[in-house]
């Protein structure tokens, strides 16, 4: 039998027709395994989603537990126990963002659609139905449905899709590495610039873009607190989200914050939002929140909204089939209780300031290694071709694809981005394995990281 796949062998629609997958057998904590036995460091657990490890089974069991009680039922017609104590949980978690409402999709994408829904709802139902431009940010990534692409900075997502996309107003996402005030190429400089100038450079683009729009035009302002893979892992410079809070409360744009990448635990708290003083009016999960084992997203707003759509249209009107199944319920309720139980943030902080310090320190001086940053258990690697001048592989030269493919040949798992530079060019891989590795395994895996590039080949 064969152990691996290549179009058109089998029925299976692969999602590159041009590469060969070897298929998995199992996982275990941070190694996943293919059937020829072969080992894999899971860095980027799939794309930023396995936060627990893999072949955790008392999750399994839990989740399987309440799909023995009910097959599904819909949120039209019963409420259930879990999606109850799911949602009291994560309202006890974001007491302190004063979000207290929870609904639940079915993906990342469904739930930011749902969420730039809700906002504008929430306008219409204030009185205010001009209120509908979004404004987000780019380079970004909020999904792959047609309006979560739409809010997406990514020019080579949107290329085919272009005429079934929606206007969005953008601004820059912070992204210290390519700071337009800096010239520098020194780490440190580089951040402390970003640091200093930064907060002050992209409130103004906001201010001035909603100048010209018209506040009275603008619903809300989306953004990933900590950018993830778009590029790579750049946290907000000090005191950004000070500035944009004040920019968007004096024009009333509401902010959602999309953690779908960032959130569940990702940058060391369970809300990024917590590290910046961040108080959104809309905040998004996913992957992190199901830890890969069913697609479950969610979307947390305030009571005094949801008060205010009761009067005026009985509630939200958006409804998808999945919405608050119990399965999916039960699915991030087992997540959180695996939160409490083992305590997956307090063993994470110091594995995290160690990871990311090692990354650094091995990773700085290899070539073709532009940048190297993070926060908690998500890190991001830029790749140049002239560290110099952080000038950027020409796209033809397809840097991050292959790469990732090496690396995966040498038994690591990365997740890739390109175009992040200049909307065309612009190479990065962005780590965020289980919150779970011990130091042991973070060091595993930063030594197959670097023997990856030491042995890559352009
Ligand atoms: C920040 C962010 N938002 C939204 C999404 C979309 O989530 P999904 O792929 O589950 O639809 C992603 C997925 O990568 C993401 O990183």
């Amino acid at each position: 039998m064969k152990h691996t796949l290549h179009y058109p062998d089998g029925h299976t629609l692969l999602r590159n027709l041009n590469k060969t997958y070897p298929i998995v057998s199992h996982g275990k904590g941070v190694h996943l395994f293919d059937e020829t036995g072969k080992r894999y460091f899971d860095a980027s657990g799939g794309a930023l989603v396995v936060n627990l490890g893999h072949g955790h089974a008392e999750l399994a069991t839990a989740i399987a537990e309440q799909m023995g009680k009910v097959a599904y039922v819909n949120g039209m017609q019963f409420a259930s126990r879990a999606m109850e104590e799911l949602s009291d949980r994560l309202a006890k978690l974001a007491a302190p963002l004063g979000l207290d409402r929870v609904t639940l999709l079915a993906s990342g994408s469904e739930a930011v659609e749902a969420a730039i829904k809700f906002a504008r709802q929430l306008w219409v139902d204030r009185g205010y139905p001009n209120k509908h431009k979004i404004i987000s940010r780019t380079p970004g990534y909020h999904g792959n449905t047609l309006y979560a692409l739409s809010a997406s900075g990514r020019p080579h997502y949107k290329k085919v899709y272009g005429p079934l996309l929606s206007p969005v107003l953008t601004v820059s996402t912070p992204y210290g590495y390519r700071l337009p005030l800096s010239r520098s190429n020194d780490p440190d400089e580089i951040l402390r610039e970003y640091h200093e100038q930064g907060a002050e450079f992209y409130a103004q683009e906001l201010e001035s873009l909603i100048e010209r729009e018209g506040a009275s035009t603008i619903s809300s302002f989306i953004f990933e607190t900590v950018s993830g893979s778009s590029t790579g892992a750049w946290v907000p410079p000090k005191g950004y989200f000070d500035r944009i809070q004040s920019i968007c409360k004096k024009h009333e744009i509401l902010l959602i914050a999309d953690e779908v990448l960032c959130g569940s635990g990702r940058t060391g708290k369970f809300f990024a939002a917590e590290h910046y003083g961040l108080k959104p009016d809309l905040l998004v999960l996913g992957k992190g929140l199901n830890a890969g084992l069913m697609p479950v997203a969610a979307v947390l707003v305030k009571k005094s909204d949801v008060d205010t759509m009761k009067a005026a249209s009985q509630g939200f009107l958006h409804a998808q089939t999945y919405m608050l199944a119990p399965s999916m319920a039960a699915t991030a309720l087992a997540v959180l209780r695996t939160f409490e139980k083992e305590k997956v943030l307090e063993r994470a902080a110091p594995v995290s300031v160690h990871f990311l310090s090692e990354l650094k320190h091995h990773l700085h001086s290899l070539p073709y290694v532009g940048s190297v940053t993070g926060i908690g258990h998500m890190a991001g690697i830029e790749f140049v071709e002239d560290k110099a001048q952080k000038k950027p592989f020409p796209v033809s030269k397809k840097f991050a694809p292959k790469f990732v493919q090496h690396a995966q040949d040498r038994g690591l798992i990365l997740w890739p981005n390109y175009g992040q530079a200049d909307g065309v060019n612009g190479d990065l891989v962005i780590l965020g394995p289980s919150l779970l590795m011990t130091s042991g395994e973070s060091d595993e895996c930063v030594a197959l990281l670097k023997s990856a590039i030491e042995t890559f080949e352009i």
